[in-house]
């Protein structure tokens, strides 16, 4: 009853504020655009009123200063076995020139590195907190026991450590390695902790996609930050309704440029943010094609004019830049910002043809025939955010399922009486299949695997899901406060 007053008082408050921030919001957002960050502290104060706007804060544009740095390619430490150690670790980043940040790493003092693993093999890892809180390893999109999961049950106290070892039960893949301490997740991912995982396999190996790390096969962690006198500063940026920021750093660098020859470049992209969404295009107008979703490549190539990405989806796109006159070029979002400048050299190098056929994705009859078996309810914004009326609670199982058993879930975004927000729906453990969304057939973006999806306010969308291991499971939206405000909820497969 108290959380339904507060929410209705709540309520109250944001339509006043709605209505009183019409006339000037056009204003207020402008000034946002000024690249003065003297004026931050100002700025921030209408912070509160932004969060009855949803994501108004507007974002930069990339002025191309400074090339991106790329996630250092992690080598094994043995030759017989896939073997890392992984260190959390707090440091000081000038992601600014002269000007030092608090950061957190892996094995750094920003964001981590990029781990190969491949299909079928066995891996080990180490795993340290070094920070002086508790963390835990989560290996987003990765198939693995729940109990290695890294999930929030599985806290790693300062200065403990633990070794994981488990075999890769999927195909190629970009997936990304994350913090996922409860009700620390979103402040630990914003100050730097994200890491990559490339997971190769020998078919992939053989399509003859451009492979060559950090010159035309290159990881894009997009991130956007709020920086307060050039620095990180989570407590003043922070929204109960997702952190959203003016600057956008892609792999930890601030006005990103990427220098590239003029050939097929492999782009990896993954929407880092803790809570904006991103609609990615050419600012060109050229086309790119899509040939990877969260969990893998699709069946084929597709030819597409703009991709997006919610919080924790990846895409994988080529940009085929040997027929490109210009020697700028950039990555845009759809209000024409630039999320990334393309430095082009002269020199074109030949590249191959795309493959015609990547893989052998399917969704069956028998799946699209199945019974919604589990129905998820998201609901509400900022701290009022709940999963089938529900916040986390971690002594409590919210769903059982059988492993090896596919089910179809539905999952339905409510909205409320301002109209509710696009929630980016997650879950631990598998990579699913959407089967339809309200009631249609996902484009061809989405047939692919996945392990994140975006659900809009009303929609209702279905997906196939089958588990390969036992254990307790996280679900939950992936805009980071809302997760750590109780959007969460756990599966036991047993
Ligand atoms: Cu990116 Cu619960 O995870
Ligand atoms: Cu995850
Ligand atoms: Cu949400």
């Amino acid at each position: 009853m108290k959380k339904y007053l507060g929410g209705f008082i709540l309520l109250f408050i944001l339509i006043g504020v709605l209505i009183g921030c019409s006339e000037s919001s056009g204003m207020q957002h402008s000034d946002m655009n000024m690249d003065n960050h003297d004026n931050m502290d100002g700025e921030m104060d209408h912070g509160n009123m932004e969060e009855a706007h949803g994501k108004q804060v507007e974002l930069k544009s990339s002025s191309g200063e400074n090339e991106i740095s790329i996630p250092v390619a992690m080598k094994s430490e043995s030759k017989e076995e896939t073997r890392y150690t992984i260190r959390a670790k707090k440091g000081h980043t000038e992601i600014y020139k002269g000007i030092k940040s608090d950061t957190l790493g892996y094995n750094g003092s920003l964001l981590g590195p990029m781990l190969t693993f491949k299909a079928e093999e066995m891996v080990t890892m180490r795993l340290i907190n070094e920070l002086e809180e508790e963390t835990t390893f989560h290996w987003h999109g990765l198939e693995i026991p729940a109990d290695i999961d890294g999930g929030p049950h599985d806290t790693l106290k300062p200065g403990d450590e633990r070794t994981i070892t488990f075999k890769v039960k999927q195909d190629a893949a970009t997936l990304w390695f994350h913090p996922h301490p409860k009700g620390k997740t979103a402040e630990q991912v914003y100050n730097g902790l994200a890491g990559l995982i490339y997971i190769e396999d020998e078919a992939t190996n053989q399509l003859g996609l451009p492979d060559q790390y950090g010159i035309n096969d290159i990881p894009l962690i997009i991130q956007d930050r709020m920086f307060k006198e050039k620095r990180l500063d989570y407590q003043t940026a922070k929204n109960t309704d997702g952190t959203i920021g003016d600057t956008v750093l892609v792999n930890g660098t601030v006005d990103p440029k990427l220098t590239l020859a003029k050939e097929k470049v492999r782009l990896r992209l993954l929407n880092g943010s803790n809570a904006r969404n991103y609609t990615l295009s050419l600012d060109n107008d050229d086309s790119l094609e899509q040939i990877g979703t969260d969990g893998g490549l699709l069946n084929k190539p597709i030819q597409r004019n703009e991709v997006t990405l919610t919080p924790s989806e990846r895409a994988e796109i080529i940009i085929d830049f040997s027929k490109v006159k210009a020697n700028k070029m950039a990555l845009v979002d759809d209000e024409g910002v630039k999320i990334l400048v393309f430095n082009l050299k002269d020199e074109v190098k030949p590249s191959k043809d795309l493959p015609k056929e990547m893989n052998d994705y399917e969704v069956t009859q028998e799946e699209l025939s199945l019974p919604v078996t589990k129905k998820i309810e998201l609901f509400g914004m900022m701290d009022n955010v709940t999963i089938n009326g529900k916040k986390f609670d971690a002594d409590r199982i919210d769903f059982e399922q059988k492993k090896g058993v596919t089910e179809v879930w539905e999952i339905y975004n409510k909205p409320d009486e301002m109209g509710g927000m696009i929630h980016p729906f997650h879950i631990h453990g598998t990579q699913f299949k959407i089967i339809s969304r309200d009631g249609k057939t996902p484009p061809e973006s989405e047939q692919g695997w996945k392990d994140s999806l975006s659900v809009s306010p009303g929609e209702k969308v279905r997906v196939a899901i089958e588990f390969q291991y036992e254990g307790i499971y996280m679900f939950h939206c992936h805009i980071l406060e809302h997760e750590d405000n109780g959007m969460m909820g756990q599966i036991n497969v047993y």
